[in-house]
């Protein structure tokens, strides 16, 4: 197949302050064809899709379209050229309805008060239905999953002509049937003639969806490939300059009592009477499709949305957790799902996001103190984790979307708490770093904390977890000790409904 490139991106550098993120990158986009980008966390991705789209403008390099040289000011002028780009995060407007979404973002409603919008209702069932998504123009937005909220966007994108279509980490907030249907909605849109780019982690996604696949290594080409041929080893090695030997290796750490416990949580509509333990050097998974109630549940125990009903045990004291505050204080830590809204004030610097729940609990005892015994955990963290940034003092605002999420985990680890809630610890972050937060998790179990891990990884749940609750539909559907795990059996659990349908 002649491939034509939409898209040229040549010897694309760019500079932040003086530090060089991407060096002399070339990347092409070609109609019908589905090009991957892949590299560790802050290797220059999603800068490289920014200024293809018109967010940042590079400091050396040239763009063409069709042949001519484009230089966008913004991503207005990109969309003008048929360059959309998707953002992870949809940026719906809630009160609004679908077909509303779509286009008063790009039609002049207050110059044009006469919108035919009988019209426009029937052109969005259109494009809708050549989606193959199931949604109406005349639903509402508030409620929707992120998935349908990202075909809104996708929708959108395609509504003002959008030929190339740049998806950042689209698959990171969506379950495996969600990932389905996207995936069958890539297809058309490439057998329609678009260009599609696709930017991930999860090397069999990009296995299964690339035809082609470009990776990035701290900011310069290593080197483009097609899919056919290429295996995971290959593009791990490839993205890290190793292999990874041993995925996950579990260790035995002797167990103890209870530390968690739930009786009877319930919060009607979302989980219901929710029965778990967790012991001392314990790591209990919770296994289930996105949209299950894990979340809802880890809110209910960390006191970000108390639950209805049932009670909170924690070390057979029972607790009666209305805020965050009142759960760390208890000894409870939680890396939340949502990391971008609830756990980082991105305008504030590394070191001060990471100790900033330690500092809390200290303010409250002796006043406003920073330890030198703090610096040093920063840094022990921030090699741990491997964050790349240019200092402790930089704005996590600054850093690349992975980076962000290991400063969040560091926070929590930090905090030295007895329970830790993990909820989807590895989203987002490149298999090098997913081991490192593997190793971390194993160590703190070792110490005797007591972990509860949200995943919806089956791999990372089967090679972690001493014991694994599989929660379907808001009901706790199996539970299943290391030596029973199968992921047949908790896929199985996972998608027993009682009268939601599965996505
Ligand atoms: N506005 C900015 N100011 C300063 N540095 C920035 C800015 N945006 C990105 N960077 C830096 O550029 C580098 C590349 O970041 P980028 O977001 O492109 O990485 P990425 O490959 O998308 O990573 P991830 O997989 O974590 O999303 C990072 O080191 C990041 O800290
Ligand atoms: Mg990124």
């Amino acid at each position: 197949m002649a491939l034509e490139p939409i898209v040229l991106a040549k010897s694309i550098s760019k500079t932040f302050s003086g530090i060089r993120v991407l060096d002399n990158v070339n990347f092409d986009i070609c109609t019908g064809e589905v090009h991957a980008l892949i590299g560790e966390n802050g290797a220059g991705k999603s800068t490289l899709v920014k200024i293809i789209s018109g967010v940042y403008f590079p400091t050396t390099g040239t763009i063409a379209v069709d042949g001519s040289q484009v230089h966008f000011r913004s991503p207005h002028a990109a969309r003008g050229a048929g360059i959309a780009l998707i953002h992870q995060e949809p940026l719906t407007f809630q009160d609004l309805n679908v077909t509303e979404n779509l286009y008063l973002g790009h039609t002049r409603v207050g110059k044009n008060p006469f919108l035919n919008w009988t019209d426009l209702y029937r052109k969005t069932d259109d494009l809708l239905e050549n989606l193959g998504v199931r949604m109406r123009s005349r639903d509402p937005v508030r409620g929707m999953s992120i998935a349908d909220q990202q075909m809104i966007e996708i929708a959108s994108a395609l509504s003002q002509n959008a030929r190339v279509i740049i998806m950042d980490e689209p698959t990171a907030a969506l379950s495996h049937g969600e990932v389905t249907t996207l995936f069958e909605m890539i297809r058309r849109l490439k057998e329609q003639g678009k260009a599609i780019v696709f930017i991930g982690h999860r090397l069999d996604e990009i296995l299964e969806i690339a035809d082609r696949i470009t990776v990035l290594r701290d900011g310069a080409l290593v080197g483009e490939c097609p899919t056919a041929g290429t295996t995971t080893d290959t593009l791990v090695h490839m993205m890290i300059n190793r292999s990874i030997k041993e995925l996950i290796v579990k260790e035995t750490v002797p167990i103890g009592e209870v530390i968690l416990e739930t009786r009877g949580l319930t919060y009607p509509g979302q989980y219901y009477d929710i029965n778990i333990k967790v012991r001392k050097g314990e790591i209990v998974g919770m296994a289930g499709l996105v949209g299950a109630g894990r979340s809802e549940t880890a809110s209910a125990i960390f006191g970000t949305q108390p639950a209805f009903s049932g009670e909170v045990f924690v070390r057979g004291e029972k607790v009666n957790i209305k805020t965050p505050l009142e759960a760390m204080k208890k000894g409870i830590a939680m890396v939340s799902e949502d990391r971008a809204r609830t756990g980082l004030i991105t305008a504030f610097s590394i070191s001060f996001n990471m100790t900033f729940a330690v500092l809390r609990n200290i303010v409250s005892k002796f006043g406003f103190v920073k330890s030198k015994k703090e610096d040093e955990l920063v840094k022990k963290y921030v090699k741990y984790l491997n964050v790349r940034m240019r200092g402790a003092d930089q704005s996590v605002r600054e850093l690349s979307g992975g980076n962000q999420q290991k400063v969040v985990i560091a926070k929590w680890l930090l905090t030295e708490s007895d329970v830790l809630i993990l909820d989807e610890p590895t989203r987002g972050i490149d298999v090098g770093a997913k081991m490192e937060v593997y190793k971390l998790i194993n160590e703190l179990a070792k110490q005797g904390k007591a972990i509860l891990m949200i995943s919806s990884e089956l791999p990372e749940i089967l090679q972690l977890s001493d014991r694994v609750y599989v929660m379907s539909d808001g009901h706790v559907t199996a539970e299943f000790n290391r030596d029973e795990l199968d992921g047949q059996k908790i896929m199985t659990a996972a998608s027993t409904t009682r009268h939601r349908s599965v996505v």
